[in-house]
């Protein structure tokens, strides 16, 4: 796709829906199919703490949220998700969590050692927000090669909007440099229908995305979540989820791009529709079975059935049945392709 599409033209795409919709996810789908093959790559998602310092106003995380129930896995205990993961086949484990002070780099360090050392062909991926470039170039040190942060929007203004005033759009896009100029294989991304947010915002972080070039994108509708300020908002449209997936994939035609797990939970067969919009990725649970409700970041998130780490097997059937099949691979990002 011409990268230098105007915004106009990026909007008119974002809008479409019916047959040019369809036409613009299978042209999306296709470029996906000539690089990857009907595969997808699996990432076990282990969601290490519900505790968060921050206050999105979306997230139910946030520190404001009493009623959350806070959680904090041991380093035994995320070893062991990755025990169990290896041994489902899965090669890439994604440490989540809010930001949570207990993490401090004297203590993920040593843990990253453990699991490259434990499972020298799998990759340890870090989803724990913003964090010091000191301390990337720490945990890189340690063995993590890839890091998602999303950049939730580009619109300073929506980003205002969306954030409490102690967070900083500036700082968040100095994260993500931070990241891009260690070698991390980066992840940006945000919510579709988060309150606030016009389809030009959308086409902004398009835009954004395309200038960054980050190796990863995660999309996926916003939810609302009860106990947040935006409890009583609007879902995101899946189908504009779904736009922004394909048009996403014609621009960095080899970039990452997860199936969501919000969009799995609006859509029973979410991952069928992202992957026939150009995704190539989805990211069953790992964490314990006790700890998955808790971490609670909107209504209803899925984490069972096809969503699940113990379901590989339905998670095969459900893809075979429109033609796609797993890649046990690590699925490191690869231009040359
Ligand atoms: N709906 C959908 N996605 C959400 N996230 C946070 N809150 C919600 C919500 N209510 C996403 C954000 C964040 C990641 C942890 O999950 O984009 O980066
Ligand atoms: Fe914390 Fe992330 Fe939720 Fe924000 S989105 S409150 S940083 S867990």
């Amino acid at each position: 796709m011409k990268p230098q599409l105007s915004p106009i033209e990026l909007r008119a795409l974002l809008n479409s829906r019916g047959e040019e919709a369809q036409y613009l996810r299978d042209c999306a789908a296709r470029t996906s199919e000539e690089l990857f093959g009907r595969a997808v790559y699996l990432r076990g998602l282990i969601e290490i703490s519900s505790y968060c310092r921050n206050n999105c106003l979306y997230c139910g995380l946030r520190r404001d949220n009493t009623s959350a129930e806070r959680y904090r896995l041991t380093a035994e205990q995320i070893i062991e998700c990755c025990q169990h993961g290896y041994k489902a086949g899965l090669r890439t484990f994604v440490l989540q969590g809010g930001e949570d002070g207990y993490w401090t780099d004297e203590r993920l360090v040593p843990l990253v050692e453990s699991i490259v050392a434990t499972f020298p062909d799998a990759a340890v991926t870090l989803s724990l927000g913003e964090r010091s470039a000191d301390s990337y170039k720490a945990l890189r040190a340690a063995g993590a090669s890839r890091y998602l942060l999303r950049h939730e929007a580009a619109s300073e203004s929506l980003y205002r909007a969306i954030h409490p005033a102690e967070m900083s759009y500036r700082a968040r896009l100095e994260a993500i440099e931070h990241l891009l100029a260690l070698g991390y294989q980066t992840g940006m991304g945000m919510m579709i229908g988060v309150p606030g947010q016009s389809v030009d915002d959308i086409a902004e972080d398009i835009k954004l995305i395309y200038n960054l070039k980050p190796q990863m994108v995660g999309i996926g509708p916003f939810i609302p979540h009860p106990a947040t300020p935006f409890g009583g908002a609007e879902a995101g449209d899946i189908e504009l989820v779904l736009n922004c997936i394909a048009i996403i994939r014609l621009m960095l035609p080899h970039a990452l791009i997860p199936a969501t797990t919000a969009l799995a939970t609006l859509c029973h067969d979410g991952h069928r529709r992202a992957i026939e919009a150009g995704a190539n990725v989805i990211m069953p649970n790992l964490s314990p079975a006790a700890v998955r409700s808790k971490y609670s970041i909107y209504a209803g998130k899925a984490a069972s059935g096809t969503e699940a780490a113990e379901n590989l097997r339905d998670l095969e059937a459900e893809l075979s049945a429109f033609g796609y099949t797993i890649n046990y691979g690590k699925g490191d990002y690869n231009d040359t392709l």
